[in-house]
């Protein structure tokens, strides 16, 4: 009997491809292109399954021109990149890697909060700039995030993995917003606080965004956000682009409405927002939240077990549509 043929989208390290070649034909992407849509849809003619990361769109019209394809297996746990609704419509698995990656992201998180409070990346610029000639008593003065209010908007694993650190590492108190309020026994060890959005924005001197990505977070913090903050706070948007109105944050963050943020998402990444790069009060990064060699394994992982177990009749350790299995056959 033939084999399954499944795509590796993008390159991923060889120990994953190869072990997906011991029970798959795989198509890889080596040179790491990014394909475009109809390039992606052309070279899963035939194919099975596909490993994607959040760089490939699967919609319907991709899946349309692939009835073949029966498992979708994203290298991530945000899974914007897939339209979920059109996989059950046609009966096809999508896959996340969840909970591999949440202390990582959770320390990146939380790393890029302080360096805003504390103007890591701006006071290093100015001292590259050679810029630095004597001590002054308010020189890149910033504020304190030990005993100051922690705001997380969205409360999943990765925002918990952040309040934990700010409640019992940096004695934080702890006020988060999100869709659903969590069990008394999960607040209590963080002593969390749930708050409404306006609430949250009041009140945060550290404001962490780790909320999906969705048409309902789409722009959930632009400019009518912004303007709630405090003129001393600190944004940090380790979520999604797209979550945080960039043009709006870039202005807020020049005309000082508020203190500094720290973004490592972006809206339409790997473009940035022109504006956020001539900002002085910001750190920015590549989207590298999760960017450890152990996490990364992990996730490839993840992603490699989850397309194997699709495509020979076991059960996928993390599906995202578990209500499509068991699988039609090819
Ligand atoms: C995720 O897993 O969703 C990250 O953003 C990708 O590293």
């Amino acid at each position: 009997m033939s084999r399954p043929a499944v795509l590796v989208a993008r390159k991923v390290f060889a120990e994953t491809t190869d072990r997906l070649a011991r029970h798959f034909e795989v198509e890889r992407n080596d040179d790491d292109r990014i394909f475009t849509k109809a390039e992606l849809s052309a070279k899963l003619r035939g194919k099975a399954g596909c490993f994607v990361t959040g760089s490939e769109r699967i919609d319907a019209e991709l899946l349309d021109a692939n009835p073949q394809l029966r498992a979708v297996c994203n290298m991530a746990v945000g899974y914007n990149n897939i339209d979920v609704d059109a996989c059950n419509a046609r009966g096809v698995l999508a896959t996340n890697t969840p909970d591999v990656l949440t202390e990582t992201t959770a320390d990146f998180g939380f790393a890029l909060m302080m360096s805003a409070a504390r103007r890591m990346a701006e006071s290093e610029h100015y001292l590259r700039r050679g810029e630095w000639t004597r001590w002054a008593y308010d020189m890149f003065i910033g504020s304190d995030v030990h005993g100051a209010t922690l705001g997380i908007l969205g409360m999943g694993r990765i925002g918990q993995a952040i309040a934990r650190r700010g409640a019992l590492g940096f004695g934080m108190q702890v006020i988060y917003h999100n869709r659903s309020r969590l069990p008394p026994e999960q607040e209590a060890p963080l002593g969390a606080r749930y708050v409404g959005k306006d609430e949250l924005l009041r009140e945060a001197d550290h404001l962490v965004l780790v909320v999906p990505y969705s048409a309902a977070s789409h722009h959930a913090i632009a400019a009518a956000e912004l303007a709630l903050m405090k003129p001393s706070a600190t944004l940090t948007n380790v979520a999604r682009g797209g979550v945080v109105d960039d043009a709006a944050l870039a202005a807020a963050l020049r005309e000082r409405r508020i203190a500094a943020a720290a973004l490592d998402v972006f809206e339409g990444e790997p473009q940035v927002h022109p504006d956020l790069l001539t900002v002085p009060n910001i750190v920015l990064t590549p989207h590298i939240a999760s960017a450890t060699v152990a996490t990364r394994r992990a996730m490839a992982d993840l992603a490699a077990d989850n397309l194997i177990a699709a495509l020979t009749g076991a059960a996928p350790p993390t599906p995202i549509n578990p209500q499509v299995l068991p699988l039609r056959p090819s």
